[in-house]
Formats: structure tokens, sequence, C-alpha cells
């Protein structure tokens, strides 16, 4: 079954209590369930991963390179920002990426308007709160269907 990995950034651990009216009241938990039923409707393995740590997202990416994913879904949160390495990381992965943001992040400061991931990513998806990652694991899934009737 192809497999998608969906990596959450720093912070996202603290979903449904951190600024819920930015960000929302559901909690990771509760995103990652939904995400691992849709995923058996969809004929997908979920596979899901939260850290608070540059490094330790940098390795799950290392990770993923024989580990069967096929396609990424990630938050890089506050790292979206920031992180050239992340950004290498997916760049050597090589697999195509939905980049999602529960926050409409261009009506936010400024400092969020830049990301380091967006011109690599395949999609973007910002400001659909917590159905974002729905929609881009649906988006995955479709993708690589498409893939293996080529
Ligand atoms: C976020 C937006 C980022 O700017 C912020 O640092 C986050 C969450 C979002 O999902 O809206 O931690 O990626």
């Amino acid at each position: 079954m192809p497999q998608i990995l969906v990596l959450h950034g720093p912070n996202l651990n603290l979903l449904g209590t951190r600024e819920p009216d930015i960000y929302g009241r559901t909690t990771l938990a509760d995103i990652d369930r939904g995400l691992h039923e849709l995923g058996a409707e969809l004929g997908v393995d979920v596979v899901c991963f939260q850290s608070n740590h540059e490094g330790e997202l940098i390795e799950r990416v290392h990770a993923a390179r024989d580990d069967g994913t096929g396609f990424v879904v990630i938050n890089p949160a506050a790292y979206t920002h920031t992180s050239v390495a992340l950004r290498d990381a997916l760049a050597a992965l090589g697999r195509p990426f939905v980049e999602v943001h529960l926050s409409n992040v261009h009506r936010r400061e400024a400092f969020r308007q830049h990301s380091y991931f967006s011109d690599l990513a395949e999609a973007v998806i910002s400001g659909c709160g917590a159905a974002g990652y729905r929609y881009a694991l649906s988006f995955a899934a479709e993708k690589l269907a498409q893939e293996t009737r080529i």
C-alpha cells in the first residue's frame, strides 16, 4: 500500500489549547486519528510524526528515503520561516510534498509571509484549519494513485 508521511513541526503538540482563536480547538491526536481513518478509506498507509526539534524532523525525513514513503504532508510550523536545513532534507528526499498551515499565514505577521518550502512544494494549503490536512492527504493519495495507473 502506498505510504504517506505526515510531519508536524514545533508546538503543534499543543494544538487544542495553543492560541485556539488562531489554531482551533482540534488536538493533534484528533488530527492524526482523522488522517488514519481517511487513509484507510483512500487505501493509503498514513504515518504521523511530530517533533519540537529541528534535527529530529530532519532525521525523520532522512529515514523516509528508504521506508516506503511516497508522498509527504508537512506543517513545518515555525520552521517554515527559518529552516534551510529542513528544506534541504526534503529536497534530498526528492518525493513530492504538500505544505500545510492551519492558519492563513498570509493574513498574519510579515515574518510569516516567507516560506522556505513553498517553492519546492506540489501544493500549499493555508487557512483551512485542521481540514487542510485532510485536503492534503486526499490530494497526495490521488497523486499516488495516478502514478500507479501510469
Ligand atoms: C503554522 C503557522 C506558523 O507561522 C506558526 O509558526 C505555526 C503554525 C500554522 O499551522 O498555521 O506554528 O504553521
